[in-house]
């Protein structure tokens, strides 16, 4: 009989027959695998456990906290901090071709995250004591297929590459290995996970860096994260979360029309809506969303974000449309 407190249990015995009293490292993205597979690390070895997040600014709104402040609150976690976001920011200035802002993301995350380790090492060689082990949230469906993933499944290959320092090359733990994604949601939410984070949809590793089409500014994130803010919230109190897979909120920061708003005329950007509905990501449909919610999303967006004036709706599947624009 397969419950989730059985799978609790089981993976709690294992992690401490494999970890004994060894110290762990555990990368936090924001999302779903990387916070239960901590969360269940947490509760079977405590304070041997460290986690880092880099915060690369490229979360949505709100996202930061619900690590720092409410996973840290609902678990007790011992976290480390990096705020990376002036980093990010230099080195995707300028920038404006979709694979290169993924693999700056992807580069600039491995060092800072490494960065962070290292501090993490030196702490624990001055308290006499040695990393020995890295969480990983890998999935069933990423050990069959081994692809996508969140933004920590970046981490993995680089870790089991040789090259790095003796002290930096650590034993994977991975308690999520037998699990599918809802499974791994009912776990986090027997450990008592905040219900943000475990209910969360699919969110991309480069984040909204591949969601601005054109150069990731400062201004442009701050935009972005409003505007997806409103869409998120709008959808969430129309009780479709559950029907809808993902709804990217995309800014076309290099795209301007013609608006008449208030007291003159607008020169602005467009907002464009992504609702998908889909089983594994491989395929997608457009959302039919209610026409009473897309019309409340495009009032409310066009009136509190200042320099959009209008919000388009993206009708096409997937193929030959991917889900995400970049
Ligand atoms: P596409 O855009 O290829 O996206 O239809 C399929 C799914 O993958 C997510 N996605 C990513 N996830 N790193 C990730 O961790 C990435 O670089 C990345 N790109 C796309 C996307 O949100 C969708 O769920």
């Amino acid at each position: 009989n397969w419950t989730t407190g059985n799978i609790v249990d089981e993976q709690i015995g294992r992690i401490r027959d494999q970890v004994g009293d060894a110290r762990v490292i555990c990368g936090l993205s924001g999302g779903v695998d990387s916070a239960v597979a901590a969360a269940l690390v947490q509760r079977a070895v405590g304070d041997q456990l460290t986690c880092v997040f880099v915060d690369h600014g490229l979360l949505r709104e709100g996202e930061a906290e619900q690590v720092e402040r409410d996973f840290v609150a609902a678990t007790g976690v011992n976290l480390y901090v990096a705020n990376e976001q002036e980093r990010f920011l230099s080195a995707l200035a300028g920038v404006t071709d979709p694979e290169q802002k993924r693999k700056i993301i992807g580069r600039e995350f491995i060092r800072a995250f490494e960065e962070a380790e290292r501090a993490i090492i030196e702490k624990a060689k001055a308290e006499g004591e040695q990393i020995r082990f890295l969480v990983q949230g890998t999935l069933y469906p990423d050990v069959v297929e081994s692809g996508g993933g969140e933004g920590a499944a970046n981490i993995k290959s680089h870790h089991n590459v040789g090259g790095l320092p003796e002290d930096m090359r650590f034993e994977l733990v991975e308690p999520l290995r037998a699990l599918f994604k809802d499974e791994v949601r009912s776990v986090g939410r027997q450990l008592g996970l905040p219900a943000e984070i475990v209910g969360r949809q699919p969110f991309p590793g480069p984040g909204l860096g591949i969601r601005i089409i054109g150069e990731v500014t400062h201004e442009r994130l701050e935009l972005l994260r409003k505007a997806d803010a409103i869409a998120r919230h709008e959808l969430t109190a129309a009780g479709l979360d559950d029907e809808v897979w993902q709804m990217p909120v995309v800014l076309l920061a290099d795209v301007r029309s013609v608006g008449v708003q208030g007291d003159g005329r607008t020169y602005g950007h467009p907002i464009v809506l992504r609702p998908v509905s889909s089983e594994d990501a491989m395929t997608a449909d457009w959302s039919r969303l209610p026409f009473d919610l897309l019309s409340r999303i495009s009032n409310r967006i066009t009136n509190e974000v200042e320099g959009v004036n209008r919000v388009v709706l993206d009708v096409t599947s997937k193929p030959p449309g991917t889900i995400e624009w970049e």
